[in-house]
């Protein structure tokens, strides 16, 4: 069985996570999507929250397994007998950060390999920042996150949805 590991922050989960996910789905026959506690990040969603959108979000898939870890990530990874990470890559941006990740990881662990995956040409620009950062002030991310993720956004920026 082929399996990998797809770790990140997921506050929340947008609509371009979803994507790498279910074309992750068609290369491996599992993927453990791995919710990262960092403990110097405050985010939006608690760890519990996060992992509970990502479990409603992929409620009918049984080839996605939610986890969460702290500390090292080559550490889960073998802790879980996984050999394979998965990440996105959106712009330009986002290969100099995951470069230097992976080779730090590489270099901590040669048991663990990374596979990146392009961002869909839809997707490009989607982060959950951007996303936070719209919801927070009352614009509409409609179609950027699944509805359960819209829904408490507004509810956690206590404000209503967007007509
Ligand atoms: N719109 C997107 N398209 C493709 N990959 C994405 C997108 N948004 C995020 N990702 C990827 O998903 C992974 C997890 O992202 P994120 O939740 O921001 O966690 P992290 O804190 O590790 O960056 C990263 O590899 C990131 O590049
Ligand atoms: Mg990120």
């Amino acid at each position: 069985m082929r399996v990998a590991i797809y770790p990140g922050s997921f506050d929340p989960i947008t609509h371009g996570h979803v994507d790498i996910i279910r074309r992750g789905l068609t290369i491996f026959d599992k993927v453990v999507v791995a919710v990262a506690v960092n403990l110097r990040k405050t985010p939006l969603f608690s760890d519990a929250e996060r992992v509970e959108l990502l479990r409603e979000t992929f409620a009918a898939e049984p080839r996605v397994e939610i986890d969460v870890f702290q500390g090292l990530l080559v550490e889960y990874a073998r802790r879980r007998g996984v050999p394979t990470v998965l990440r996105g890559l959106r712009a330009v941006s986002d290969f100099e950060y995951e470069f230097q990740m992976a080779s730090m990881n590489r270099r901590l662990s040669q048991d663990v390999d990374y596979l990146f995956m392009m961002t869909s040409e839809d997707q490009y620009y989607v982060s959950s920042t951007l996303i936070r950062e719209v919801a927070a002030n009352g614009g509409s991310v409609a179609g950027l996150v699944p509805p359960g993720v819209e829904a408490r956004l507004y509810e956690r920026f206590g404000r209503p949805p967007p007509a």
